[in-house]
């Protein structure tokens, strides 16, 4: 049984940067979603995690208990292993600095952008709730500026999930390689469970608001019915959760497509690109499918701000291309 840092130190080579730099990441990372999964599994108990925080936050949502105590708890964890320099977040306008002796050094060489708990509609009714992280190296020397956020998706050197689900699951690649640890709640260590996720051969799933339909562009619509058709492999079977984490994590190991589109009343769409999209976009490429707007690829796109948003599809690549002939005939 590999635990999550045996791993690591045995395939070093995965990541171009030192192996400690990683190591330090993750025990940060580990450490908050071990606080998280502590809450989560007693949410019920709790008045502290059930319900709404009272504060409508920057994306004009109604921020959840559980999404103000995870970005702290995030936060908090990140600056305290003095590798990471900058922090972007779901739940706060502006980045943040990670102040200390060291700031201007390269001691502290990585910028964080997370969504701190993906899925806040399925809190308060038992449903797989995650968290989304993306990591890159600063690009300043000196002190940070927006442009060590604004990153293309194509620059992460590290990108994951956790998933608080029937288990609590950490998914992560660098570059090389989709893999998963499972946390044993009696040790509070994640284990090597799923090495090297592959998107299967078979397409199974497809998953879409499709409450939402009436407001889909026509292309979107067409693909729906197409995979409801009798034909060939087809119907697909409809699966959504409604938490990103947990759509795509089904998906990849039951090989399904993930649809966020654009709709008549938001236009971008409603995930975000840099905490959102683009790490499960490089994570979808990692186990061999696609992340694709509808035209461009995700991983390509220019970030404008922290919190834009953008149409989002992800799956097996003969799925994604077959949705994109619908978008542009
Ligand atoms: P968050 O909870 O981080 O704000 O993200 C919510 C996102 C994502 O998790 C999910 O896939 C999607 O919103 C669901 O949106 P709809 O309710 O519009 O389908
Ligand atoms: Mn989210
Ligand atoms: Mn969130
Ligand atoms: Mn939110």
């Amino acid at each position: 049984m590999y635990t999550l840092g045996e791993f690591i130190i045995e395939n070093r080579d995965h990541f171009s940067y030192p192996t400690e730099g990683l190591l330090r990441l993750f025990s940060s990372i580990k450490l908050a979603a071990k606080a998280i999964n502590k809450e989560v599994n007693k949410a019920g108990l709790t008045e502290k995690i059930i319900g709404s925080s009272g504060i409508i936050n920057i994306q004009g949502e109604n921020q959840q208990k559980l999404d103000n105590f995870a970005h702290q708890v995030f936060i908090e964890s990140l600056k305290s292993r003095n590798i990471v320099c900058g922090i972007a977040s779901e739940e706060s306008k502006d980045f943040i600095v990670v102040k200390g002796e060291k700031e201007n050094s390269f001691q502290k060489k990585y910028i964080v952008l997370i969504d701190p708990l993906d899925g806040s509609s399925n809190i308060d009714v038992n449903v797989s709730i995650g968290t989304i992280f993306s990591v890159y190296r600063r690009k300043s020397s000196m002190n940070l500026t927006m442009d060590d956020f604004l990153q293309k998706g194509n620059k992460q050197i590290l990108a994951g999930y956790i998933i608080y689900g029937s288990s609590t699951i950490l998914v992560y690649t660098t570059g090389n390689g989709v893999h998963g640890f499972t946390l044993d709640p009696s040790v509070g260590t994640f284990y090597l469970s799923h090495p090297n996720l592959r998107y299967p051969k078979i397409e199974r799933i497809y998953s879409i608001n499709e409450g939402n339909y009436s407001r889909f562009p026509n292309g979107i619509k067409k693909f729906i019915r197409y995979c409801q058709e009798k034909k060939e492999n087809r119907p697909y079977t409809a699966r959504y959760i409604g938490s990103l984490v947990g759509d795509f994590h089904r998906n990849m190991i039951q090989g399904g497509i993930y649809i966020y589109p654009k709709t008549e009343y938001s236009p971008k769409g409603k995930l975000r690109l840099l905490y959102e999209c683009n790490p499960m976009a490089f994570l979808t490429e990692q186990a061999g499918g696609k992340a694709s707007d509808g035209e461009n690829r995700i991983l390509d796109i220019e970030p404008l701000n922290l919190h834009q948003r953008t149409p989002f599809i992800c799956g097996p690549v003969r799925m994604v291309t077959k949705l994109e002939e619908f978008i542009n005939p």
